[in-house]
């Protein structure tokens, strides 16, 4: 298990104007090179049915949380 600072990335949204032209997977290089950069060993987010081939392209493994709150 890794410990450490992690990040978690939420409500990523591109105008529906300015979809699949790359905006979202350009913004997401930029913030995993800043995270690397800040020693953030883990990241995390919630995909939706939409922006999870983006996710799995960019490295992201599916996992299977429970949380107890
Ligand atoms: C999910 C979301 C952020 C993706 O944004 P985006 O800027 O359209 O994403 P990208 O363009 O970087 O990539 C998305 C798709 O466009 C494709 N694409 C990228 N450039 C392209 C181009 N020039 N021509 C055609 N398709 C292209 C990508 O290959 C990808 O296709 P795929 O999903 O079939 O694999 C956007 O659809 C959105 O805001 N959705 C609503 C909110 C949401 O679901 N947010 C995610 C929460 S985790």
């Amino acid at each position: 298990m890794l410990l450490g600072p992690e990040a978690y990335v939420m409500n990523v949204y591109v105008e529906r104007m300015w979809r699949r032209k790359g905006v979202a997977a350009l913004l997401m290089v930029r913030v995993l090179a800043h995270a690397r950069g800040a020693g953030l060993g883990v990241i995390t987010l919630r995909a939706s049915d939409e922006g999870r081939p983006l996710y799995l392209r960019l490295g992201f493994a599916p996992t299977n949380e429970l949380r107890l709150r």
